[in-house]
């Protein structure tokens, strides 16, 4: 735990950030739209670091969700180009500060070739203990839920039906989850001044406190960060009952 952590008394154990505003960032400068992503990486990269030095446990970020795939062609495919250049060139940099690098999402529609080198990250840090750096791509919230309902039916099926099973519950449900380990997001930052979840850790966000902020994700810096801590160490959650 990082000297901040200790002093405040009060850090997420998992902080989930969705990046936005890179495009709008870019055309504040009159930049092409990939030239924002490129920037977003940046900063995500800068991130990872100061994220451990709050003591934070689980970092997870929504960078391709399952409805991005809308977008031109040019621009998902830079994406992809991005991600993979992310993966070969900083994989290295990442374990070294103790990063877990685990992928969240439909594992579908991907290039093989990008699926490959991100088996590849997840294996070369899978012993890694100080952080998990979850990277939600090709992830959607409803996508999760169903593909876990599915999974749920398969294996109810292969037993030999659901007659003895009994109704499924919460704790059966989450085990078909991408990451059935992870624990709820406690705080969810937004950035570039949208007010919404947009199909991001939609079951596990049931009690997450969220910070918005009209920052473009290119400039959130640490003292943007320090900011939603702050504020996030300042509320009460109640998860649904009384004061204590
Ligand atoms: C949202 O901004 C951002 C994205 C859809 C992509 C985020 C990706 C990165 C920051 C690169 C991350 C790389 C890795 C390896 C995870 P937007 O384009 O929706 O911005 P806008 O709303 O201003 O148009």
């Amino acid at each position: 735990m990082s000297e901040h952590s200790v002093e405040n008394g009060r850090v997420p154990r998992h902080l989930a950030i969705i990046l936005d505003g890179n495009g709008r960032w870019a055309k504040r400068r009159g930049l092409p739209r990939l030239m924002g992503h490129r920037a977003g990486l940046r900063k995500l990269e800068e991130m990872v670091r100061l994220v451990k030095r709050e003591g934070i446990r689980y970092f997870s970020v929504y960078a391709f969700s399952t409805e991005n795939w809308n977008r031109p062609k040019m621009e998902v495919d830079g994406l992809m180009s991005l991600f993979r250049y992310y993966i070969r060139r900083k994989v290295e940099a990442i374990k070294a500060e103790g990063a877990r690098i685990r992928f969240c999402g439909r594992k579908d529609k991907l290039p093989p070739d990008l699926l490959d080198q991100m088996r590849w990250a997840e294996e070369r840090t899978a012993n890694e203990t100080v952080l998990d750096f979850i990277l939600c791509i090709n992830y959607g919230g409803r996508a999760e839920v169903m593909d876990a309902v599915n999974a749920l039916v398969r294996a109810r099926q292969a037993q030999g039906g659901d007659e003895q099973a009994g109704p499924v519950t919460e704790e059966e449900l989450r085990r078909f989850f991408y990451l059935p380990d992870v624990p709820d997001p406690d705080l969810i930052i937004r950035t570039s001044g949208e007010l919404r979840l947009s199909n991001f850790w939609l079951w596990e966000a049931a009690y997450s406190e969220f910070y918005f902020t009209d920052i473009h994700w290119p400039d959130f810096d640490e003292a943007a960060l320090k900011a939603a801590l702050a504020d996030y160490a300042g509320r009460e959650r109640r998860y649904g009952g009384l004061k204590p």
